[in-house]
């Protein structure tokens, strides 16, 4: 299995961080200039885009078309965009595939791939609920960065892995990280 993980400049840049840990191989990261440019706020604590880039099999620039996932040829398993700004769904939404990022999203529309969406964003405009119902009826799978609280989180990490269980559900990789409803 191979999964793309794509970490775009919105605020949430730890919710990327957290999958990307957490995705068994092969997993390929992709940094738009954004997330280096709000990494630069929220990477904290020792982790920096070395760091970031060394728990990935396989790291690309946004500008890198020259990568294997910007061919419909390269087979992989999903896309996974988190966080995603508002600025990269509404490319994706519009077709627009100008980075590898949009590429990768693009790509993965047309082949009929996950992709997954991951946004945080609050409050959302009409244009970006717009955008954001196109890429549902497009195929994609939409979630927002809301934790729930059911599963008695007891810090950052749970809240984070709130939203990482339900990305790795959708992706079909086995996880434990939350106590499920009903367990
Ligand atoms: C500190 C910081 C936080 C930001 N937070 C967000 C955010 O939460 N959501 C968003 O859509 N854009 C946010 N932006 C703006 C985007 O980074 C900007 O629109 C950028 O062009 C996105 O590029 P990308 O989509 O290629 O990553 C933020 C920018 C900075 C510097």
């Amino acid at each position: 299995m191979e999964y793309v993980l794509a970490i775009t400049g919105a605020s949430g840049i730890a919710y990327g961080v957290d999958i990307l840990k957490k995705l068994p191989s092969k997993k390929v990261l992709i940094l738009s200039k954004g997330a280096i440019d709000v990494g630069k706020y929220e990477m904290k604590g020792g982790l920096t885009e070395r760091v970031l880039k060394g728990y990935a099999d396989e790291y690309y620039d946004e500008d890198d078309f020259g990568a294997p996932v910007a061919s419909g040829s390269h087979r992989y398993d999903a896309f996974i965009i988190a966080p995603a700004s508002m600025n990269t769904i509404g490319k994706i939404a519009s077709g627009i595939s100008d980075n590898l990022v949009t590429r990768v999203a693009s790509i993965s529309l047309k082949e009929r791939r996950k992709l997954v969406i991951v946004f945080r964003e609050m409050p959302l405009s009409t244009i970006h609920l717009r955008n954001l119902l196109a890429l549902s009826e497009a195929g994609a799978y939409i979630l927002p960065a809301s934790p729930g609280f059911y599963h008695g989180p007891k810090g950052l990490g749970d809240l984070y892995g709130f939203v990482t269980s339900r990305v790795l559900d959708i992706v079909g990789v086995e996880n434990d990280l939350i106590r499920r409803w009903g367990e």
